[in-house]
């Protein structure tokens, strides 16, 4: 499903993220950010070491990556130029900032393309897998942080890579409606 929301074209389609050819694609890391499983393990495999090799750059500077922080990497061998990783937040029940936490990842790792002057961005469906965020929840979050953005800065394309057929349709019925 594509929608443009001012010259932003805002993309939703089921994927493999680590093929995705927009100038950044967005890694659902943890805070330690040198690699785990899901999204994160298919990153680094596609990547190759040069990617874990700067994360582990950023550590020595600035220590582990906060929940709803992002830090950016080469694309290493992968067709998009950058990696940017965040945490997303553990799902503990909504009582921890969960949601605001959540925001947090979206609004930071599209505030770290634009100040690296990157046009086009793409997502996986973040903490929605082992940290076990509920996807309606997460979707509506990550749509509408997506949407508040775009209205202020200008980029060409987000895009949400999502890795299965349900995952798409939730993502296409919250964005229908909001
Ligand atoms: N492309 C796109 N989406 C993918 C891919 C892929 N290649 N692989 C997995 N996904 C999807 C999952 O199906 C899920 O919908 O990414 C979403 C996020 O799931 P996780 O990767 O489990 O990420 P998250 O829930 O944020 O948990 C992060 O898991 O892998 C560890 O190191 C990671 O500790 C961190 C935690």
């Amino acid at each position: 499903m594509e929608k443009m929301i001012g010259k932003t074209r805002l993309n939703l389609i089921q994927g493999d993220i680590t093929l995705q050819e927009t100038g950044a694609i967005v890694n659902a890391a943890n805070t330690g950010l040198l690699g785990g499983g899901g999204v994160d393990g298919a990153i680094h495999r596609a990547g190759g070491p040069e990617i874990r090799e700067e994360c582990k750059k950023i550590r020595a500077k600035q220590g582990k990556c906060p929940t709803g922080e992002a830090v950016i990497t080469t694309g290493g061998n992968m067709a998009t130029g950058h990696v940017i990783h965040t945490p997303g937040p553990v799902w503990h029940g909504g009582n921890r900032n969960e949601e605001q936490l959540l925001r947090n990842s979206y609004y930071n790792c599209l505030n770290l393309a634009k100040e690296n002057g990157i046009k086009s961005i793409s997502f996986p469906s973040i903490s929605t897998g082992v940290y076990r965020f509920p996807i309606d929840k997460a979707a509506r979050i990550a749509l509408t942080t997506v949407k508040e953005f775009i209205q202020e800065h200008k980029l060409e394309e987000v895009r949400f890579v999502l890795f299965s057929e349900k995952d798409l349709k939730v993502y296409e019925e919250v964005l229908k409606d909001c």
